[in-house]
């Protein structure tokens, strides 16, 4: 539904006005998921995960002026957290993300994988000069993928064959992120796990959750929310 350049507009409302717009869908999510305010996550992965998180604003207050987006483009905190918490505790071989923006998920994800000791971080995006948060923490985990949208993602799933934790982040539009959501759960197996920024934007997320029958879990915040699918029958976290 929402181009960058709509989102860039967006980043100059007030707080009022992004309140009311993203607040649109809330009553419908929460009626329809597990609503989560604040997932249980262990104190050893929230340490691990502040760490991580002190550690990229300090590289961020370093190039900070060479950014692409607005910080407000960074995956929110929470959302950080659960996704850290995902892939340290599922211990992924294959991560896919679409959508880099500034890099503050694919730095996350790294930082985990890095400590899993263990897989690979495949990141899609459709313009260059992305994903500049990662900076000091690029290294043999990590491949970006800059392409034409849907065919790249393609193109790469079918190559990899198997995705353990997906997260999209890239075009919010219904049709973008249907597409996605279906491409990576194909590829998906029982204990993979389907994740998405920014489910409030249209009802994508909660469609496709009803088409492949599993509930969602959402955290939530006033203005934004992140969703959750597990595949399969397998231990929930
Ligand atoms: C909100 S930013 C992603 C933020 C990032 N996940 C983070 O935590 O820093 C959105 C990104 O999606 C990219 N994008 C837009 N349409 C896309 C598409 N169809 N496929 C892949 N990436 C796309 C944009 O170029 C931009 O880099």
């Amino acid at each position: 539904m929402l181009t960058n350049k709509q989102l860039l507009k967006m980043h100059s409302l007030t707080a009022r006005q992004k309140a009311m717009f993203f607040s649109k869908n809330l009553a419908f999510l929460l009626s329809n998921s597990r609503f989560l305010y604040s997932p249980a996550v262990p104190a050893w992965a929230r340490n691990e995960y502040e760490t991580e998180v002190a550690d990229a604003y300090r590289y961020w207050g370093k190039v900070e002026r060479s950014m692409t987006f607005p910080k407000s483009f960074n995956l929110m905190m929470d959302f950080g957290l659960y996704l850290y918490y995902v892939i340290r505790s599922t211990k992924p071989a294959v991560v896919v993300e679409t959508g880099a923006g500034n890099g503050y998920s694919s730095r996350i994800i790294l930082a985990a994988l890095g400590r899993n000791r263990k897989g690979t971080l495949y990141t899609v995006d459709v313009e260059r000069g992305v994903a500049k948060l990662v900076g000091d923490r690029a290294g043999g985990r990590w491949r970006l993928i800059i392409g034409k949208p849907r065919a790249t993602l393609t193109r790469l799933l079918d190559r990899i064959g198997r995705v353990d934790v997906f997260l999209h982040d890239s075009d919010h539009s219904y049709g973008n992120m249907m597409f996605e959501f279906r491409a990576a759960w194909k590829k998906m197996k029982n204990g993979s796990y389907l994740m998405s920024d920014d489910i409030n934007v249209n009802r994508a997320f909660m469609d496709f959750a009803d088409v492949v029958g599993v509930r969602p879990r959402v955290i939530a915040s006033y203005r934004r929310s992140f969703g959750i699918l597990g595949y399969g029958s397998h231990r929930s976290l």
